[in-house]
């Protein structure tokens, strides 16, 4: 449905933070008969964002992408650009006058590393198709978002929400939780190894049986979505923090892929003196603090180690390392904090 065009809208570019995502759980409770996998996963947006603007450019003959910061491989195939053609695909046309659809010219920095575990393509993906329809003051219904996101991948859902939710099937069944019932914002420590881990091969090898068996993940991942809906504290969730880094159902298989995680994730712990989780199919891998200052000098920690060679980098170079938030909804208000999707 278009709502006609807003001839102020389309001076200023829209601007969209596209956050980085953690998986707090990441159970895999099925094979499905398309051959993805049903999951079971509590997923939260971090402050840590790449950042893109959308312009109308009607005189230029496509959309076209202007990318900084982390390398995300040919532009021409960015995941930004696919969401942006696929949304004006789906936007109704009148049948006389000016096309509602115009091209765009987009700008990205990407300060999420590519490849990691932590969704950043994907929540490009979700900002360009919010952007891009606000850019040109469409609007359409949100079951017909929802499927574009889907079609986009399958954690791209999640992001055009954002905040805390338990993701479901293939990660289309996007629930929304409540977040921390008392206490600040904990803090989280982000470590990135240089090396880039392809999802369908960490998927590939799970299916192939480089899995561990006992269903701690999923129970670990029912047991936490459903301590937030009762009003879960900040303290209650640091002092779960050992379960959640057993619980992602994807690290032996990740570390198939890539067997220096082994090593990595027991030197992490050693230099942190805390449980290390790894998020979503990795390498990232991460730790819960109290507070976003207690995180970062963590970080300094991590990085002292790795160049005093104390701890062993997959990939051999330096990571990256950030200290960050999660970012949630006010219950009040249903808005987030600086540094979410929207
Ligand atoms: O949907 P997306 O492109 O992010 O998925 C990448 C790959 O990860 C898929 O091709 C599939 O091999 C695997 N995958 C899966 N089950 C999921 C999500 C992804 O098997 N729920």
């Amino acid at each position: 449905m278009t709502s006609g065009p807003d001839p102020l809208r389309r001076l200023a570019p829209v601007v969209r933070l596209a956050p980085a995502k953690l998986n707090l759980t990441l159970a895999v409770v099925g094979r499905r008969p398309d051959g993805f996998h049903d999951l079971h996963s509590v997923m939260v947006t971090l402050a840590l964002a790449d950042r893109l603007s959308v312009a109308v450019a009607p005189s230029a003959p496509t959309d076209m992408l202007h990318r900084t910061g982390f390398d995300a491989g040919p532009i021409e195939d960015d995941i930004a650009l696919r969401a942006v053609a696929l949304t004006r695909a789906a936007v109704p046309r009148p049948p006389f006058g000016a096309d509602p659809t115009p091209s765009l010219a987009l700008r990205l920095e990407k300060r999420i590393p590519v490849a990691a575990g932590l969704g950043g393509g994907s929540s490009d993906a979700a900002a360009a198709l919010d952007g891009a329809l606000e850019a040109w003051a469409v609007a359409l219904p949100a079951t017909e978002r929802a499927a574009l996101a889907a079609r986009l991948g399958s954690d791209v859902p999640f992001f055009l929400a954002g905040g805390v939710a338990l993701v479901e099937g293939r990660g289309e069944r996007v629930a929304p939780l409540p977040w921390l019932r008392t206490g600040t914002a904990p803090g989280v420590l982000l470590v990135t190894p240089p090396v880039a881990i392809a999802t369908p091969a960490v998927f590939a090898a799970y299916a192939a049986g480089h899995r561990v068996a006992g269903g701690t993940a999923r129970l670990a991942s029912t047991h936490l979505a459903e301590e937030l809906r009762g009003g879960l504290g900040a303290r209650e969730l640091l002092a779960r923090a050992s379960v959640l880094a057993a619980a992602n159902d994807l690290a032996a298989a990740a570390a198939v892929i890539e067997p220096a995680l082994v090593p990595f994730r027991r030197g992490l712990r050693r230099v942190l003196g805390r449980p290390v989780a790894q998020s979503g199919s990795g390498p990232t891998h991460w730790a819960l603090y109290a507070s976003l200052e207690e995180a970062e000098s963590a970080g300094a920690a991590v990085r002292a180690a790795s160049r005093a060679g104390t701890l062993l980098v997959p990939g051999g170079g330096e990571p990256f390392v950030a200290a960050t938030t999660i970012v949630t909804p006010t219950p009040e208000t249903g808005t987030r904090e600086e540094g979410s999707a929207r």
